[in-house]
């Protein structure tokens, strides 16, 4: 096999839970530009809907699923319903996810039963599903991408949120464990923060102090997983598994002793930080200023930031 081919997911069957906008739709898009067809699976059925149309531009297969992950019956379903479409399943990324912020000695049990149901058990439905067709198909392999998050190596938001991605984690070195056996690989990723609509009211403020807290100095956007996906998805990551693939600029090295500022510009200005933020804003039919801000649609966290930064 050739070098390029290694990463050439031509006429690969692949699906992305919470597709419809921010990460989830980078990995698609990333995907279909690879060559795979790609369903998008998601809860919200005209966001997604338009993502699977603007993913036939790149000359492949979409098609728009809705399914809620906590379900396992829709979970069966719509496994079943990418191997009908497009003949087989050969990628599966599960990357919906949910947050809910608040302090842990008062969290109630509906909150935290209802972050554990998105990101942890409706991960665990999606890859016993998407192993079962593995298991049906000839030859018998499959490629498993999961989505961790920074927060299951720094502790930055609450017990639920960064116990679900440590569970993420662990879950994926297990399913990684048993099922090297049917050529399945089961990976993850784990992004830092990333101008997804989670962050779309996170103000321009925070935004500079993550840079300053991120050693390559820019905040990290869904297309700086593209290289990641492609490679756990494709050949060329054939006997990698059970990995952790963390994708965060630096930010996790804790690099305060290092000097402050930087000698040359970053590889992303803040302007090309916000391009698919915008993107995904304008799918979900939201306003937002020039930096790429609405400030209506997650106060809460851009709320939790300012505090951690001491800012008005
Ligand atoms: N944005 C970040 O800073 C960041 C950092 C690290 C990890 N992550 C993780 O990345 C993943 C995607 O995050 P994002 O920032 O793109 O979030 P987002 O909120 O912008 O998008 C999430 C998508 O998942 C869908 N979704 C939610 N619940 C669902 C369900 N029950 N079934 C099916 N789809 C559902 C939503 O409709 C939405 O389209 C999550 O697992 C998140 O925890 C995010």
């Amino acid at each position: 096999m050739t070098l390029l081919k290694l990463f050439d997911l031509t006429g690969k069957s692949a699906l992305v839970t919470g597709a419809s906008v921010g990460i989830g739709r980078g990995y698609a898009a990333a995907l279909a530009q690879a060559g795979a067809n790609v369903a998008v699976v998601d809860v919200d059925e005209k966001t997604g809907q338009k993502t699977a149309e603007q993913l036939k531009s790149y000359g492949i297969q979409s098609v728009f699923i809705r399914c809620d992950v906590t379900k396992k019956d829709d979970v069966n379903a719509m496994v079943a319903e990418v191997a009908a479409s497009f003949g087989r399943l050969d990628i599966a990324v599960n990357n919906a996810g949910i947050g809910i912020l608040g302090p842990d000695e008062d969290f109630s049990a509906e909150d935290w039963n209802k972050v554990i149901a998105v990101n942890l058990t409706g991960m665990y439905y999606c890859c016993q599903a998407e192993a079962k067709q593995f298991l049906k198909q000839n030859p018998v392999q499959g490629k498993i991408v999961n989505t961790a998050s920074m927060s299951a190596r720094i502790m930055n938001c609450n017990a639920s949120y960064n116990g679900s991605k440590g569970g993420v984690v662990a879950m994926t070195q297990m399913l990684a464990a048993e099922w090297g056996q049917y050529n399945i690989n089961v990976n993850c990723i784990s992004p830092s923060y990333i101008l997804s609509p989670m962050h779309a009211s996170t103000p321009v403020e925070v935004r500079r102090r993550i840079r300053e807290l991120t050693p390559l100095g820019y905040v990290e956007r869904p297309e700086d997983l593209y290289g990641a996906v492609i490679f756990l998805a494709s050949d060329a990551s054939n006997y990698i598994t059970g990995h952790d693939l963390l994708v965060d600029g630096g930010h996790t090295l804790n690099a305060w002793l290092t000097p402050l500022g930087r000698s040359v510009p970053p590889r992303v200005s803040p302007e090309e930080e916000t391009v698919q933020l915008k993107n995904d804003l304008d799918a979900l039919g939201l306003s937002y200023d020039a930096d790429g801000i609405n400030t209506d649609l997650h106060p809460e966290i851009a709320n939790a930031f300012k505090a951690a930064f001491g800012l008005k």
